[in-house]
């Protein structure tokens, strides 16, 4: 054997080896900072570490950690050493002050049980510190002149022209605006994302981002553009057609940091010296779309070359109050492309393009037109019945684009900084329709991943889970909204407290509600009123089931990530707001004179309801069951934060609303005085009612539930709670029951009437009936998705006993006529999955359990084993 070849024998062999040996098998995986994957500019003084354990053997748990960080010249920042626990979650970073503007490297190794040997290391990942600190924003807010109108104004074009010495080392970009922005580099977008830096409320905080954008610069002249518009600071919100709300001072402010090789620090801010003008982008808002006018590109105007003609300084305007913090949820970006599946003409000339989904975000045309000529594109979630664009529930939202053509040359056009909700989009303007391939939806949300998957035997089931996904992709933009189309999109806390505990299993949501926690914190009131829409617009009253999003949305994340933190942060919150109601309750009945005469939404768009603001429920036994539920959960939010006395006393809080409760609204048998299937969900979901009750109030639920003919008769409050309380009071079978009814109303009443998202109403469309009362009829309203929670625990059996999956429990229960289910969930300690089958008697179940946890599984016959991590299978007889 000729010797040359021995170095590439050995390596083929080492290959080989570790291929079997697989020597990395027990490096820890998806290490994350503060929630995301090598986050590039956070302020957080002490950045949280997770990672998932990894083992190829079974009931593992980890016994000991080492977390090493590093800074940029590979010196060692932080060394944990050996650190004795099983917390493999949010261990917060202990070593020196972090410096701004610096990366720091990071890696975790793990033990396991007794093991003496740690694992491999994990590959490294990395966090970046952005600009920690408010005096560290020097430059100047820029926008253009004010102006008096009541309709949008162009967005404005700014540009900066400057030179560079020496070949750049590194650069970052970091940039805040109240207004939503783009930014070019010669010539160039910068990153993806979309309606950067996104919703707070501007008075309070201004979130910036950091982008690196060292390829983008050049030695010699560079030119910086950045294009801004109104978006939520200055575009029209609300159903009132407000704008304008946060001041009329669109702008945008910007530090670019440029390292050059000799490792000397240059800034380039925005101030006077910019220059402004505006193009071809003619309006821009949220509600009534974007009007482009491609004779006015300018092309070339973020690039030096550019000859600038016309262009104004900018304006500086005041700086906002509210302080500069780092954005710490992904932003929006664009997420999936999705085809149409049709166009068809309607009795108008309009193209109408069928994307066979509802979603959220806008259309990309490429196209060619044969004349100058205007294109025209409208949207909308449903169709009238002779074809044409139901527009009527978009209400004031004019959600129109307008693209006017330049030449016959082809272009390609998507707007910029508008979105809408829409199955189907409509064309007009045009002689012949684009064929299907030059249309395309772009679907948009906060770049969150999804973690949760269900899939049963049932097909309207396995529709109801993807309409459920599909309504929470459409409406976690910046917030979690209400609905994406019509005139409102809006942070309503009702909605999202129904159905936070399904958003945990669908997508991870750690972040995004951290930070909308801290819209909420910013939107309180003095006296410790929660208002109801966050970020808080002008409805600043407070309503049982809404404003209660202050407690239950941290519990929730809590509960389900095992995110301390959230409580910590959020506890003056939760607790001023529970002071609030003790304080105006009326011997702890809620509300008391003290509050006012306002009682709240109450059990919204429940059926029977002549109003939907005026279901049969009282408003104040929603309220004091709330009160006693959120009381609970404070005293054991104080539980867990070590503030024993405040345990004491919220509990003892909760305990008295409770026979407040009884005394007030229950008779002596255990029936509530008014009897409706939302009080009972209540009494019995909040453990209200004692025990000696539970049994007539279970009765009497499934009585009235029966009397319908197995229909619920819930609204926005009931509806969560209805599946859950079943279950618990052993009544699976009603529960499956009303599940599966295919007639109104019920979940499957919609999907049988054409919904792949989840409706307002129960009834928002019927083949027999048509469309409900436009005044108030979306079709992406996750509210009653909140069903999701259920088909995920109680069909698929995944739910957690300890905070974050810590130890899991799996209770798949069948029911109806499912005869297998397919469920997992990507948790915090790695992916938990279920797989069941019913063959004939036999229910036979595999079970996935992650390392680093432990499950308590229940079948069906009522066996009960504790499992460690690994694969689990099972077969019994039911
Ligand atoms: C919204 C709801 C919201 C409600 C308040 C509606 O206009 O769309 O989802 O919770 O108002 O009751």
């Amino acid at each position: 054997m000729n010797v040359i070849h021995l170095p590439l024998i050995i390596t083929v062999l080492l290959c080989f080896l570790s291929s079997i040996v697989n020597l990395n098998a027990s490096a820890p995986t998806r290490l994350l900072c503060e929630g995301r994957t090598n986050p590039l500019g956070i302020d957080d003084a002490q950045p949280r570490f997770s990672w998932w354990v990894q083992s190829d053997e079974a009931n593992v748990v980890q016994s000991a950690y080492q977390i090493v960080v590093m800074d940029e010249a590979g010196q060692l920042t932080w060394n944990t050493e050996k650190v004795s626990s099983a917390q493999s979650t949010y261990i917060e970073y202990g070593g020196p002050k972090l410096k701004a503007s610096t990366r720091y490297t990071w890696k975790v190794r793990t033990w396991v049980d007794d093991e003496e040997e740690p694992s491999e290391w994990s590959t490294p990942a990395w966090f970046e510190m952005g600009l920690l600190g408010q005096d560290a924003w020097k430059a100047k807010w820029i926008g253009h002149p004010p102006r008096m109108t009541t309709r949008s104004v162009p967005p404005v074009y700014l540009r900066k022209v400057f030179g560079i010495d020496d070949a750049v080392k590194r650069a970052r970009l970091y940039i805040s605006a109240r207004g939503i922005y783009e930014v070019e580099f010669n010539g160039e977008k910068i990153g993806n994302n979309v309606f950067a830096p996104g919703w707070t409320d501007y008075a309070s905080r201004n979130q910036y981002l950091t982008y690196d954008v060292t390829k983008h610069l050049q030695t010699g002249d560079n030119a910086m553009g950045i294009l801004l518009a109104d978006g939520w600071h200055n575009g029209f919100l609300m159903w009132r057609n407000a704008k304008n709300w946060y001041g009329q001072d669109t702008s945008v402010i910007a530090q670019l940091m440029i390292e050059d090789v000799n490792g000397k620090i240059h800034w380039v801010k925005t101030n006077d010296s910019w220059l402004a003008a505006t193009g071809p982008i003619i309006e821009s808002d949220f509600y009534n779309g974007e009007k482009y006018d491609a004779r006015a590109e300018i092309d070339g105007w973020s690039t030096v070359e550019y000859e600038v003609e016309g262009w104004l300084q900018p304006r500086i305007e005041k700086e906002p109050t509210g302080k500069m913090v780092a954005k710490i949820v992904e932003p929006v970006r664009r997420q999936e492309v999705i085809k149409p599946i049709s166009v068809k003409r309607d009795p108008n000339g309009v193209w109408v393009y069928d994307f066979g989904q509802n979603v959220v975000g806008w259309i990309r045309v490429k196209a060619q037109a044969d004349r100058r000529s205007t294109l025209t594109m409208q949207f909308a979630e449903m169709l009238n019945a002779d074809g044409s664009l139901y527009l009527e529930n978009l209400r004031n939202a004019e959600a129109t684009n307008r693209y006017s053509f330049k030449d016959e040359e082809p272009m390609e056009w998507e707007p910029r900084f508008t979105f809408h909700g829409f199955r189907y989009a409509g064309l007009s303007g045009i002689r012949y329709p684009f064929d299907l391939d030059s249309v395309e939806a772009v679907v948009l949300h906060n770049d969150i991943s999804v973690t949760g998957s269900f899939e049963c035997s049932n097909p309207l089931l396995n529709q109801l889970q993807s309409n459920i996904l599909w309504g929470q992709k459409g409406n976690f933009l910046e917030v979690p909204t209400d609905c994406p189309q019509r005139d409102e999109r809006l942070g309503w806390t009702g909605d999202a407290q129904v159905f936070v505990r399904t958003a945990t299993f669908n997508m991870d949501i750690d972040a995004f509600f951290e930070k909308w926690m801290a819209d909420m914190r910013d939107a309180q009131l003095e006296n410790g009123i929660v208002p109801v829409i966050i970020p808080r617009l002008n409805n600043d009253g407070a309503s049982p089931a809404w404003s209660d999003a202050a407690v239950i949305c941290p519990w929730v994340i809590y509960e389900r990530y095992g995110n301390e933190r959230i409580l910590a942060d959020n506890f003056e919150l939760m607790r001023r707001w529970v002071d609030y109601q003790i304080d105006t309750s009326d011997d702890y009945i809620w509300p008391g004179e003290k509050h006012g005469s306002w009682q709240g939404f109450g059990d919204w768009l429940a059926i029977d309801a002549p109003t939907p603001g005026e279901a049969p429920t009282p408003k104040i036994q929603i309220g004091t069951a709330y009160f006693a539920q959120v009381a609970k959960l404070l005293a054991k939010a104080a539980e867990i934060l070590g503030k024993t006395e405040k345990a004491k006393y919220y509990s003892e809080t909760s305990k008295k609303a409770k026979e407040a409760f009884v005394r007030e609204f229950v008779n002596e048998d255990g029936r509530l005085k008014k009897e409706t299937q939302t009080g009972y969900c209540l009494a019995l979901g909040f453990d209200i009612l004692p025990e000696k009750m539970r049994k007539t109030a279970t009765d009497a639920l499934v009585a009235d539930i029966q009397s319908r003919g197995w229909h619920l008769s819930t609204g926005f409050v009931g509806t969560g709670l209805l599946m859950p309380v079943l279950s618990r009071m052993d009544r699976n079978d009603v529960a499956y029951r009303i599940l599966l009814q295919e007639s109104y109303p019920g979940w499957l009443y919609s999907i049988k009437q054409g919904a792949t998202t989840m409706w307002e109403r129960w009834n928002s469309y019927s083949h027999t009936d048509g469309f409900g009362d436009a005044g108030m009829n979306s079709f992406n309203h996750y509210a009653y998705g909140a069903v999701g929670e259920w088909m995920y625990s109680v069909i698929g059996g995944i739910d957690t006993l300890e905070p974050g999956y810590k130890k899991i429990l799996i209770r798949p229960q069948p029911g109806g006529d499912i005869t297998w289910a397919k469920t997992s969930l990507k948790s915090p300690y790695g992916m938990i999955a279920t797989d069941w089958n019913l063959n004939g008697s036999t229910f036979e179940l595999s079970v996935e359990i992650p390392p680093n946890t432990t499950a308590v599984i229940q079948l069906p016959d009522g066996q009960e084993f504790e499992k460690g991590s690994g694969n689990h299978s099972f077969a019994v007889e039911i």
